[in-house]
C-alpha cells in the first residue's frame, strides 16, 4: 500500500466553525494528488475565541495556506500581515498564504463568482444586474462585477444602510460608483425586474426550505439569468427553471474560489475538472 504522506508533506487546511460540512478538504487534496504534489488539505474546527491562537498555530506549524470560512472571514483580517486589494474592499479574506510566517490575505470568492458566471454568461460587462443582499458575499460579488466593467447594478437589501455603506466604501474603486449601484428595498424588487438581465441572490434566504421567498418569484421572466450562490436548488432556482431561464447554483462559485486558492498557493494551474468531479459527487 502506498501511503500518500511522509516527512516532506506540506499541510494546507480550512478553518471554520462549523467546518465538517466543507467539501474543500476533498477537492483540494484531490487537486494536489492529481498533480503529484506532496501536499494534503485538512479541516480545522476553530471556535471564535480561538481564532488568534489558530493563526499563531498556522505560523508555528508552517501550514502553507489556509482557507477561512464562516464565522472567521472578517475577523481573520486582524491577524494577517498583508491584504490584497480585493480584501480591502470586500472586508473579508477566505484564502491566506503563509510565506515563512508572513501571512498574505486574499479573497477568491469574487473571482469564483465571475468565473462561475462565465460558464453560462461569457460576456458580463454589458448586462444589467440585480444583486440581492449587502453582506460579505454580496461585497465579493459586487467587487467582481465592478472589476468586469458592469455599469448597471441594482442592489436590494432588507437594510438599505448596508448598501449605502458599500457605495461609500467602493468610491475609490470606481469614481462613478454612485451611478453604477442603485440601492432598493426588498419590497421594490418586483418593479425593478424589467430593467435587469441577471438576478443574483447572495443572501442566506433559501438555505432552509421553509424560508419565505425574497420577492414574488412568479414575476421572473424567461429572459432572466438567475444565480443563487447557495449550493443547492433553492426555491428561487426552481422558479427560474420552471420559467425556462438559464440558471446556476453556488457550485461553480465554490469550485472557482477553490481553483484560485490552489493557484495562489502552488503557482500551478489547478486541475479544474478533477476538482469539479469531486464537488459533484454527492
Ligand atoms: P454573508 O457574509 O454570507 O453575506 P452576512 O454578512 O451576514 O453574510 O449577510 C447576510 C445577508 O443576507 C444580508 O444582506 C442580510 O440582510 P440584512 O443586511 O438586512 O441583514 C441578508 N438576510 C439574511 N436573512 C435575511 C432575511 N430573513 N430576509 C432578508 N434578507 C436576509
Amino acid at each position: 500500500m502506498e501511503i500518500p504522506v511522509n516527512g516532506n508533506t506540506e499541510v494546507y487546511g480550512i478553518i471554520g466553525y462549523p467546518v465538517k460540512h466543507s467539501k474543500s478538504p476533498q477537492f483540494q487534496t484531490a487537486a494536489f494528488f492529481s498533480l503529484g504534489l506532496n501536499c494534503i488539505y485538512l479541516p480545522f474546527e476553530v471556535k471564535p475565541e480561538n481564532l488568534q491562537a489558530a493563526i499563531e498555530g498556522v505560523k508555528a506549524l508552517s501550514i502553507k495556506g489556509i482557507n477561512v470560512t464562516v464565522p472567521h472571514k472578517e475577523e481573520v483580517i486582524k491577524y494577517i500581515d498583508e491584504l490584497s486589494e480585493e480584501v480591502r474592499y470586500i472586508g473579508a479574506s477566505n484564502t491566506v498564504k503563509n510565506l515563512d510566517g508572513y501571512l498574505i490575505g486574499y479573497n477568491t470568492d469574487s473571482y469564483g463568482f465571475i468565473e462561475g458566471l462565465k460558464e453560462i454568461l461569457p460576456v458580463i460587462h454589458d448586462k444589467r444586474f440585480l444583486v440581492i443582499g449587502a453582506g460579505g458575499a454580496s461585497r465579493a460579488v459586487l467587487y467582481g462585477l465592478i472589476k468586469e466593467g458592469v455599469q448597471h447594478i441594482t442592489v436590494a437589501n432588507r437594510t438599505l444602510e448596508r448598501v449605502n455603506r458599500i457605495i461609500e466604501d467602493f468610491k475609490t474603486l470606481n469614481r462613478f460608483i454612485k451611478d453604477i449601484l442603485k440601492p432598493v428595498s426588498l419590497e421594490k424588487i418586483e418593479e425593478n425586474l424589467e430593467n435587469v438581465d441577471v438576478i443574483v441572490n447572495t443572501t442566506s434566504v433559501g438555505l432552509k426550505d421553509e424560508d419565505p421567498p425574497l420577492f414574488d418569484y412568479s414575476k421572473i421572466k424567461k429572459e432572466h439569468i438567475v444565480v443563487d450562490i447557495i449550493y443547492k436548488k433553492t426555491k428561487l432556482l426552481e422558479a427560474a427553471e420552471k420559467k425556462g431561464c438559464k440558471y446556476q447554483d453556488g457550485l461553480p462559485m465554490l469550485l472557482y474560489q477553490g481553483v484560485k486558492a490552489f493557484e495562489i498557493w502552488t503557482g500551478k494551474k489547478a486541475p479544474v475538472e478533477v476538482m469539479r468531479r469531486v464537488l459533484e459527487e454527492k
